[in-house]
């Protein structure tokens, strides 16, 4: 099959449909849209329409017929993030925003605008800056956390218990993060419902989200003014006291970075888990046998459903080849993370269960991997088990067929998850603090089970450096107990 090129400038294909047809989700030069009706009533059949057609990457159009590959293969994706020397996550060089054509009006200019912080940075500047918020995470007291997730989760709880009904996506998935992620960076007592509000706001770029950025970004100034007046043990403090030396506009641009990523990936993570654990059979026996650890519910998800679909983007540094497709230095690419995890060619079979399998692309991978993704499975994992364990009878509330999502190519949020459960007393949460262990730095993997070999054969398509390979530095120790078990032992003392 012949691939269409994209309809760079200069293009004038006369069987072309009319710049801005409707016709079949095509624009000009038969390319398929990735917006419009087409895309929001089936995006993942869209993109299995572009594999079908194309291979492991396709030609697309963004908003305004901005021209930009999608990238659907599994290897081809992570070739791709592995591979610095061909693609960066610098948008500058980006053909679109160089013409113009993807200037600051594009609905998506809010993610592919360059910023300077470490995900747009390459080279020496990525390392400086990355290095200082991964420093900053190896001084967060992960026992700490634990027990801090724990504790919010039970005051979030603690508000719904006594109604025995309650909408979990409002309720707690969206506030879960935010209160965990404001206690590590040191701003416990700014967290409030106008921060989630202004979060959400911001990733939904709705009209208000001028505003609401520029009050967390208030907030976040306020906060490294404090702390550069005098440091305390926090993750703003690590950051500020690196020896990277970032200016106070770069700290509070990462810590931004940070609360946002968190809270929107992780309250979409939280989300999904909860829903395939009320409404999928299989968890739901396995969970009560003993069998299925929350952990491997929380893998299984990252693949089905990553909490960030997409992303835009990678660009070519030169004139290369991907998939199949010749790619020319300044052309855009989107990171495929929920196609990718769907390539038959990893997943013959997508109802068999990847048993804690971590070679999906949820976290991405290569230098820009996502330095949190520890912290995001703990807020899960423990969220998720310590509400199971307050309310066992919790069930949903309707079928599941009426379960609603809110999409875009970027994410896909469950809208709501109303539940039911027998009314209960709220708890005394500050009662049962966890004794005051010592505090070991920096090993986040808290609760995941082994790693497992894949449920599914992983045949290379590639040459073997392109080939899945489990995320890198995501082997988790071995965990004795499930997280539930430690839990309760946790608990009870
Ligand atoms: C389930 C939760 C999460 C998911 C699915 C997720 C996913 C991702 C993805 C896909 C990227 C982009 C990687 C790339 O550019 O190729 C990323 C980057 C990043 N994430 Fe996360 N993330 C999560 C939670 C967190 C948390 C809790 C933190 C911080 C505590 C965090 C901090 C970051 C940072 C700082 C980057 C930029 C890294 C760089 O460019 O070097 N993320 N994340």
């Amino acid at each position: 099959m012949t691939t269409p090129q994209p309809p760079w400038p200069g293009t004038d294909d006369p069987l072309a449909p009319p710049p801005g047809c409707p016709a079949h989700g095509l624009g000009p030069g038969g390319v398929r849209r990735l917006h419009g009706p087409e895309a929001e009533a089936d995006l993942a059949g869209l993109y299995e329409k572009l594999r079908a057609e194309h291979g492991p990457v396709a030609p697309v159009l963004l908003h305004n017929d901005v021209p930009i590959w999608v990238v659907l293969g599994h290897s081809e994706n992570l070739h791709m993030v592995r591979t610095p020397s061909q693609y960066t996550r610098d948008s500058r060089i980006w053909r679109a925003v160089r013409d113009g054509s993807a200037g600051p009006d594009h609905p998506l200019a809010p993610v592919f605008t360059w910023q300077p912080m470490c995900s747009f940075a390459e080279g020496a500047e990525h390392q400086r800056m990355r290095g200082a918020v991964t420093g900053a995470m190896a001084n967060i007291d992960h026992r700490g956390i634990r027990r801090y997730i724990n504790r919010y989760t039970n005051l979030l709880l603690n508000d719904i218990c006594q109604d025995g009904q309650a909408d979990l996506v409002s309720r707690f998935a969206e506030h879960l993060p935010m209160m965990v992620m404001c206690h590590v960076l040191g701003m416990p007592e700014e967290y409030n419902e106008r921060m989630v509000q202004s979060a959400r706001d911001m990733i939904k770029g709705t009209e208000t989200a001028i505003a609401s950025n520029a009050y967390v970004m208030e907030v976040l100034m306020g906060l490294v003014a404090r702390r550069r007046a005098q440091l305390e043990e926090d993750f703003t403090s690590s950051l500020i006291a690196h020896p990277a030396e970032l200016t106070d506009d770069e700290v509070a641009a990462h810590l931004r970075l940070v609360l946002i990523a968190s809270y929107e990936a992780t309250a979409n993570l939280l989300a999904n888990v909860l829903r395939m654990v009320l409404t999928d059979p299989r968890f739901r026996a396995q969970l009560s046998g003993g069998q299925m650890t929350v952990p491997e519910a929380v893998e299984q998800s990252l693949w089905d459903e990553p909490p960030f679909s997409a992303m835009v983007g990678y660009f070519a540094k030169q004139d290369t080849q991907l998939g199949g497709q010749r790619i020319r230095a300044g052309d855009g690419l989107i990171l495929g993370i929920a196609p990718g995890n769907v390539d038959p060619v990893v997943r013959p079979d997508l109802a068999a269960n990847m048993r804690g399998n971590r070679s999906h692309l949820a976290f991405s991978g290569g230098p820009h991997e996502c330095p949190g993704q520890d912290i995001g499975r703990a807020i899960a994992d423990i969220g998720v088990d310590a509400l199971l364990l307050r309310l066992p009878d919790v069930e949903l509330s309707i079928d599941e067929s009426q379960l609603r999502w809110r999409s875009t190519i970027l994410s896909r949020h469950l809208v709501e998850l109303p539940v039911h459960f027998a009314p209960r007393p709220p708890q005394d949460v500050m009662a049962r603090p966890a004794p005051n262990a010592p505090r070991p730095r920096g090993d986040w993997h808290v609760s995941s089970p082994p790693v497992r070999p894949p449920a599914a054969p992983v045949p290379p398509r590639e040459p073997a450096d392109r080939a899945p390979a489990p995320v890198a530095g995501s082997a988790a120790p071995a965990a004795p107990k499930g997280s539930w078990q430690r839990f309760v032992t946790w608990w009870r003392g």
